[in-house]
This record gives structure tokens, C-alpha cells and sequence, in this order.
């Protein structure tokens, strides 16, 4: 059962999109939306399409144009993620505000990109080599600091497309076939002291929301969440905090869920995520992190109009 929303004369006209209505996260947007008075609709980008045309910009659902809302709350998941970043970018040029711009969106859902991007700002990553050839596998098991190695894959999520190879010959093997199948791979090293756990903390607007240490399950190293890993609240060191901040901000990402080891030489960011998921985090937290995106919309808006005023 939905709250009776409150009654507000700033309500803002609030678009989540996402391609699953009931995920949690998509839930509790909403929920939290439209709680504090906001007129908020849920459209899965895979069912909008969009027009152009020299001064003409249009967004339609089921046949019919829709109204450009205020604001946006972009999700952007493993299913047709391009067609999704375009949508998004369409509602960028009618100047919806947005709490992720489909730019930061798509560097970060490149894992090697993000790295190269926080590398250049001198942010701590994991030794990661990005190969293409055959010929390169030894040096890249070489370089990366030899078994046991993680192998990656640059867009998988949830701990998929993630490997531990134990040995050198299990590394080969696995690079092998991959390569062979045109997959390009990272080999990184392997964070031994983080014994299958991991840090994710929550930016929002640049500051440190909250954050969990998770723990892998039955062996496992990924300590995802989907993997059936466990959580609990963490605070964070200063050095990890400016880090994951700074993640964040380099990226270009207003909202973002930053994943990191803190190694023996200081935290180490292993990904930053542009549509973190809610329910690990707000279960182990306790933190309300939807509430906290809506009101960070409504501060968007309230700076836009404030600008708009004085003709800036
Ligand atoms: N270099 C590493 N050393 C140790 N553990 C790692 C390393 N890279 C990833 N992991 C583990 O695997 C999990 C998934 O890796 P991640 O890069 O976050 O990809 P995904 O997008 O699938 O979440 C991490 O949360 C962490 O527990
Ligand atoms: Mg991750």
C-alpha cells in the first residue's frame, strides 16, 4: 500500500527509467517519489522511442508523444543498454534534469575506461592489463604479477564475466578462449588480502552517502550481492572516502555506487557503478538512499529555477 503523498506546491514531474517496473530499486524511487508529492512514471526505455528533426525533439510511448518531465532518474542495466543511453540523451536535450548524464553513464559501464579515466586523476586501481592478441597473453600474466590472476570482462555486472584463475596454465587456457571467441579481457591482479570482501559506498551530488562492507559466500571471491554475498554497514577510512569521492566526480557521475578493496597500499577502486542497486545497501544500512536521490532532484531543480530568475 502506497502513503497518501504530501501535499507540495513545488511537485516536480519525475520520469524513472528503467527496464524492470518491479525491481526493488524502480520501487522504491517511485515509492519515495511520490511520497513527497511528485507527479513520477516509470517507463522502461526499451518501450519509448524517440523523434527528431530540425527543431523538433519528441519522446513517444505507446504511439502517443509524451511531455518532457522535470527531472529524470536514468538506470541503465545489462538489457540494450545503447538504446537506453540514447533515450536518456533525448531527454537531455529538452532539458529534463537528470541525476546521471548519459556521458559519465557510458564511460562507466566500460570497466577499462573508468580505469583509464581514474588512473589519469591518479586514483588507486588494481595492476589491470587490456589485451586483444594471443601473442600478448604471457606478458599480460606477467605484468599483472602472475597466479592467481581475476580475468575480466569490460561490461559484465554482478559479478558476472568475473574469474579467479588459481595458476598461470589456468589463466593461459581461459585467456585463450575468450580471445579466440574476439573478447577482449582485463587481467588484473588478485587483491589476496580482501579475502573475498569488498567495499561499496554510495556518492551522491560528491559526498560519501553510506557504505557496506559485503562478504563472499561458500568460497566464492565476488562479493556481490546477486552472488548470495552477506553485508553490514562500514565506515570508511578518510584515504577510502576522498577516494570514492573523487571516483565519482572524475567520472562525471552525480549518483554513483563506487566498489573498492582497501589493500596494504591503501584503497584500491575496482569499479565505479552508474545505477547502483538499492536493496543491498539499504538493507544493510538502514540508510533511505532513494530518499536521498529525490531530494537530490529537487535541489537540481530548485538551483535551475534559481538560475533561470536571474537569467544565468
Ligand atoms: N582484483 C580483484 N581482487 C580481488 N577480488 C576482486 C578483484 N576484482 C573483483 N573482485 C571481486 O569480484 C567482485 C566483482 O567484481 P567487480 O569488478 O565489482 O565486477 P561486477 O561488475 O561484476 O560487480 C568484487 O566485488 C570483488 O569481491
Ligand atoms: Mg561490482
Amino acid at each position: 500500500m502506497l502513503i497518501p503523498p504530501e501535499k507540495n506546491d513545488n511537485a516536480l514531474s519525475m520520469h524513472i527509467l528503467s527496464n524492470s517496473r518491479s525491481l526493488y530499486s524502480t520501487r522504491r524511487l517511485f515509492e519515495e517519489a511520490f511520497k513527497r508529492g511528485h507527479k513520477v512514471k516509470v517507463y522502461p526505455p526499451a518501450e519509448l522511442s524517440v523523434f527528431l528533426d530540425r527543431n523538433t525533439l519528441d519522446i513517444y510511448f505507446q504511439n502517443q508523444k509524451i511531455q518532457k518531465p522535470d527531472c529524470i532518474i536514468p538506470r541503465l542495466g545489462q538489457k540494450k543498454p545503447e538504446y537506453t543511453l540514447s533515450i536518456i540523451r533525448q531527454y537531455e536535450m529538452l532539458h529534463s534534469a537528470t541525476l546521471n548524464n548519459s556521458q559519465a553513464m557510458a564511460r562507466s559501464r566500460d570497466k577499462f575506461r573508468s580505469m583509464q579515466i581514474l588512473t589519469q586523476s591518479r586514483i588507486a586501481v588494481p595492476k589491470t592489463f587490456y589485451l586483444d592478441a594471443l601473442e600478448d597473453i604471457d606478458m599480460a600474466i606477467e605484468l599483472a604479477g602472475g597466479a592467481p590472476l581475476i580475468l575480466k570482462l569490460p561490461t559484465g555486472s554482478q559479478g558476472m564475466g568475473v574469474m579467479l584463475a588459481e595458476t598461470r596454465a589456468s589463466a593461459r587456457s581461459i585467456l585463450d578462449t575468450l580471445l579466440n571467441q574476439g573478447q577482449q579481457v582485463m587481467v588484473q591482479e588478485f587483491i589476496a588480502e580482501a579475502k573475498g570482501s569488498d567495499i561499496r559506498a554510495i556518492v551522491l551530488g560528491g559526498k560519501l552517502i553510506t557504505a557496506m562492507r559485503r562478504s563472499a559466500i561458500n568460497d566464492d571471491f565476488r562479493s556481490n550481492i546477486h552472488r548470495g554475498g552477506t553485508s553490514e554497514i562500514t565506515e570508511l577510512t578518510i584515504e577510502s572516502k576522498r577516494a570514492v569521492q573523487l571516483a565519482a566526480r572524475v567520472l562525471g557521475l552525480q549518483f554513483a555506487g563506487v566498489d573498492l578493496i582497501e589493500s596494504k597500499r591503501g584503497p584500491l577502486i575496482l569499479e565505479v557503478n552508474s545505477s547502483p542497486g538499492l536493496e543491498g545497501i539499504e538493507g544493510a544500512t538502514g540508510v533511505n538512499v532513494a530518499l536521498h536521490c529525490v531530494q537530490y532532484l529537487e535541489k537540481l531543480n530548485r538551483l535551475r529555477s534559481l538560475r533561470d530568475q536571474i537569467g544565468y
